[in-house]
């Protein structure tokens, strides 16, 4: 049986995978948020800030190349962590590998006690039906009634067991939502 790919921490002294990394994400971001890790000097930069200690990093490789990435960063004194990048290379996309990702970030949530992990995902494109109207007087009415469009990553997330906890209207300008998903993850213990 041949593994697709594996995944493993992506260190700060693998100067090759970080190169590998940033090449790809600035297209992998550029059509759901603009702007964000936009060249490859941005990139590399983003992935040196997120590259601290007590942050995970994961990466996906197939045969050395790495193929994707998530990222999780300790909130509330490391009762939740906060799911922050995730991307995959767009060549290798609909096969498993975000999906994998996350279960390698659940486990490694899990293994440090904590018990939820939380995630924002914006909505600048027009991509489901919170995204370019005013969400207010009740922006969670709206939000209860949300629809896909043209693939917005919400769904992807619902997938793996997330569920719509909250909307941040204007959160990137008039009518450029973010949606707040969460999942508790491990035993019960790791929420008490
Ligand atoms: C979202 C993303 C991480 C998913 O990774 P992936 O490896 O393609 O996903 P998987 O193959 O594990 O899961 C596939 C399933 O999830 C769903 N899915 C995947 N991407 C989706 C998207 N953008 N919108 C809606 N559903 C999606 C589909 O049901 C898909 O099944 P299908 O391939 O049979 O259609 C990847 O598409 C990506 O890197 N997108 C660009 C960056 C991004 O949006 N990151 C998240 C920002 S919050």
């Amino acid at each position: 049986m041949t593994v697709p790919f594996t995944i493993t921490p992506l260190e700060a002294t693998d100067s090759a995978a970080i190169a590998q990394l940033a090449a790809f994400l600035p297209d992998v971001f550029r059509e759901m948020s603009p702007g964000y890790m936009a060249t490859l000097g941005e990139a590399l930069e983003e992935i040196r800030d997120l590259l601290q200690p007590e942050h995970i990093n994961l990466i996906a490789r197939d045969e050395g190349d790495v193929i994707g990435w998530i990222g999780g960063q300790p909130l509330y004194d490391g009762h939740v962590y906060e799911l922050h990048p995730l991307a995959v290379r767009p060549d290798r996309q609909h096969i498993g590998v975000g999906t994998a990702l996350v279960a390698a970030l659940e486990a490694e949530v899990v293994a440090r006690g904590a018990g939820t992990i939380f995630l924002g995902s914006d909505d600048e494109m027009g991509r489901t039906s919170v995204s370019g109207i005013d969400l207010y007087p009740n922006p969670l009415e709206h939000l209860a009634r949300i629809e896909d469009k043209t693939g917005h990553p919400f769904r992807f997330y619902q997938r793996c067991g997330f569920v719509l906890i909250g909307i941040l209207p204007d959160a990137n300008g008039f009518g450029k939502p973010d949606l707040y998903l969460a999942k508790r993850v491990g035993p019960a213990s790791n929420v008490g």
